[in-house]
């Protein structure tokens, strides 16, 4: 399989992702801020009490800061954390230090068990779903089975690209920008939030859903 080509299954979707973040961890925290937008915002805008004692997942957490902001706004939340990338999770281990009491980290793909049913009121899936090829639609279906009665799915990723050129590039870093995760969000969940913006200079779009 050529770098250019996403994988088509499983198995190298984890192997990509575990060889890629290899290196990237080591410079991630430094680095996204500047292009993965709107991930402080949609944590702002989740419809929980403050004080809610709620139990959120966040799928493909990576260095762990957005478990840190949601640790921040609710205290008394008790957050797990899941990922494919071991060294992701040294840096997020890092950067929980304070919160560990709070915050569980699982290395594992998600998906494929019954373990999580019906256990989180929460579910966050920020900047994964469009690295997650072929595998983002059944990990939305599984969200579904995970969240309690009553629960929310929170998602903020890339969108579309609008220009090929980014499309390629971004390809090339396993992230897929077709615009295919937000028809499979709106079949499975009923939206309270759901946002397309503006990224950099419009070369690319990004997405902010709830949904019920
Ligand atoms: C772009 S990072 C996003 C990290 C974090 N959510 C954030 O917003 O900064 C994508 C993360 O998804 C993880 N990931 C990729 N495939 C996964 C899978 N099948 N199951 C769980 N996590 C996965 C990667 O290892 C990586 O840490």
């Amino acid at each position: 399989m050529s770098k250019k080509e996403f994988a088509d299954n499983e198995d190298v979707q984890v192997d990509h992702m575990r060889s890629y973040y290899a290196f990237q961890a080591k410079i991630y925290d430094l680095t996204r801020w500047t292009f993965l937008y709107g991930r402080k915002t949609i944590l702002q805008k989740l419809p929980f009490d403050k004080d809610a004692s709620i139990d959120i997942l966040e799928v493909g957490c990576g260095t762990g800061v957005n478990m840190v902001e949601l640790a921040k706004i609710y205290p008394n939340a008790r957050i797990t954390g899941l990922d494919v990338s071991g060294d992701m999770l040294t840096q997020a281990s890092k950067n929980l230090k304070s919160y560990e009491d709070r915050i569980t980290l699982v290395e594992k793909p998600y998906g494929g068990s019954d373990e999580y049913n019906g256990k989180f009121d929460l579910i966050l899936f920020s900047y994964s779903l469009t690295m997650i090829n072929p595998q983002y639609v059944d990990l939305i279906h599984q969200s579904k089975k995970d969240i309690k009665e009553g629960g929310y799915v929170a998602v903020v990723d890339f969108h579309k690209a609008n220009f090929g050129f980014y499309r390629e590039f971004m390809k090339g870093n396993h992230v897929k920008l077709e615009g295919q995760v937000l028809p499979v969000l709106l079949e499975n969940f009923e939206p309270v939030l759901c946002k397309i913006r503006t990224g950099l200079v419009g070369v690319w779009n990004y997405l902010m859903f709830v949904g019920k």
